[in-house]
């Protein structure tokens, strides 16, 4: 350390003492002990966190000594303080890092600071400022609304003036990583958010909103089926008992984003005290343009589809799609298959997960007076070759293509689809077979077992393909009842957002 910094600090130390009439003692210890030139020294390192600011050094030590001082309010202990020293020095840690470790340490929970306060703290440790009104009121939304403290410690250490506080200690900056869900997509995070606030009249705690974010990010859920299923069919709420006139509100709350108008609320209370359920007062709210601009504004579909996007060609999901505009890997065979445990019209295996899921909707059809017979599950690429050309034969490649998929395109390779009959087999691979109780059982419950009707009456412009009444694909309950939820017509392509059509690649 050179003598005129060495000076700016005794002086420094000095005017603290005057100033505030505390360090006495520690000065009169030294004095009586060591040199001067060295009991400074000492002093700012060992004894550091005094009082006043002006001790600070302009170094590593001074860094951290004021993180103790700003964050926990009380001078450092010699092991924190050492480690800390160490693990900047080394590089283990940054400076973000260091301010991660005291802004989020047990110490600074048990405080029990309110989410304004902490806040306030964070200006001073990163920003080495008071806050501004509007600045503040941005981060304590953010908090409210269920981002992680991370997520507010990354905009502050991304601040110019953190760099500026680093750049006079000399340490390195560095950054912050997020991993939580709710830290994924602010916009998801607040629409989670609000529905805790406004529905449940709770701020959200970590566990709950990570994990609708991570259903809704997934699209394991729709932004509907969380706001009212989710929310509202919750034991929580439903504790609540809230009578029918302060439920209404809360729908308009939750559902349009603004506080009720008379005539609309009294509306709403007579129909409910008339006889009408909530489950159809609430999905006349969820049902609302108001509530579809809340959803769009969300930024839900831009987030899910860029999260889902590598699973549609990956073999390992059972999200893997096969129409003509996604070619399987040549030849694939999954590698997981069995024959399902089911009356089968020949031996026709199914990935293993498609499989149990296929045994117990049989199984559920069964107990409901309905027997359902497996026909067609996994077809090998040169079995299709044969099916397909036989096809074309018959009829023509562009009939033939409107109900048979060429070879490597078949959803039946990909070990995830079943085709369906009923004992009979009369109306087997026929459109007929939408009459047959077995048909109508299946349109209706294949979505409670985790299958989708794949291709609907109505959408041979988006699947590709001619209506195939008896023809589940797999895709899992959570997605099979996201699905549904859209519609009896929904289909994979429209529900996913990816790419299909009656023309190929
Ligand atoms: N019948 C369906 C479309 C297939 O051939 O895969
Ligand atoms: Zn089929």
């Amino acid at each position: 350390m050179n003598k005129n910094r060495l000076m700016k600090r005794m002086t420094a130390l000095f005017c603290a003492i005057a100033l505030t009439g505390t360090g006495m003692h520690t000065v009169i210890r030294a004095d009586e002990e060591k040199p001067q030139e060295e009991t400074v020294t000492e002093t700012a390192a060992e004894e550091a966190g005094e009082e006043n600011e002006l001790l600070y050094a302009d170094d590593v030590n001074g860094f951290v000594t004021r993180l103790y001082e700003v964050c926990l309010g009380r001078k450092p202990d010699k092991t924190g303080y050492m480690d800390w020293i160490n693990w900047l020095k080394s590089g283990k840690v940054s400076a973000a890092g260091a301010v991660q470790g005291f802004m989020l340490s047990n110490e600074m929970k048990a405080k029990n600071y309110s989410i304004s306060d902490w806040v306030e703290i964070c200006y001073k440790a990163i920003m080495d400022r008071k806050s501004d009104a509007p600045g503040k009121k941005t981060w304590v939304d953010c908090l409210t609304n269920g981002v992680s403290q991370n997520f507010v410690l990354k905009g502050f250490v991304g601040s110019s003036e953190f760099a500026g506080l680093c750049a006079k200690y000399g340490v390195v900056k560095g950054d912050i990583t997020l991993t939580e869900r709710r830290d994924q997509n602010y916009g998801l995070t607040s629409f989670v958010g609000r529905l805790y606030n406004k529905g449940l009249g709770r701020t959200p705690d970590a566990n709950g909103i990570n994990n609708w974010c991570d259903l809704l990010i997934l699209k394991k859920r729709t932004p509907k089926q969380v706001a009212t299923s989710g929310f509202f069919h919750s034991q929580e709420f439903l504790k609540k008992n809230l009578n029918n006139t302060e439920f209404v509100k809360v729908m308009y709350r939750t559902f349009l984003g603004r506080e009720y108008d008379v005539p609309g609320l009294n509306d709403w209370v007579s129909s409910l005290n008339s006889g009408t359920s909530r489950d159809s007062v609430m999905a006349g709210f969820a049902d609302s343009k108001e509530f579809q601009k809340i959803i769009s504004d969300s930024g839900w579909e831009a987030v899910s589809n860029k999260e889902l996007a590598p699973l549609f060609n990956n073999v390992n999901s059972i999200l893997l799609v096969a129409n003509k505009q996604h070619k399987l890997p040549n030849n694939y065979e999954p590698s997981d298959m069995r024959q399902p445990n089911v009356s089968a019209r020949m031996s026709t295996p199914m990935r293993d997960e498609a499989a149990t899921a296929l045994e117990q909707m049989f199984a559920a059809a069964r107990a409901e007076g309905v027997y359902l017979v497996a026909g067609s599950g996994f077809r090998s690429q040169s079995y299709q070759a044969t099916l397909y050309n036989n096809y074309v034969a018959r009829s023509g490649k562009a009939a033939a293509d409107t109900y048979s998929a060429r070879p490597g395109y078949s959803e039946h390779q990909t070990g995830l689809a079943m085709d369906i009959s009923d004992r009979s087999g009369a109306t087997y691979l026929s459109q007929s077979f939408e009459n047959t109780s077995e048909g109508k059982w299946l349109k209706n419950n294949a979505w409670k077992y985790g299958f989708i009707m794949r291709y609907p009456k109505t959408k041979q412009s988006v699947t590709g393909y001619m209506y195939e009444p008896w023809h589940f694909r797999y895709v899992g309950k959570d997605y099979a009842a996201a699905i549904w939820s859209c519609g009896p017509e929904t289909t994979f392509e429209e529900y996913f957002n990816v790419a299909g059509g009656e023309s190929y690649n």
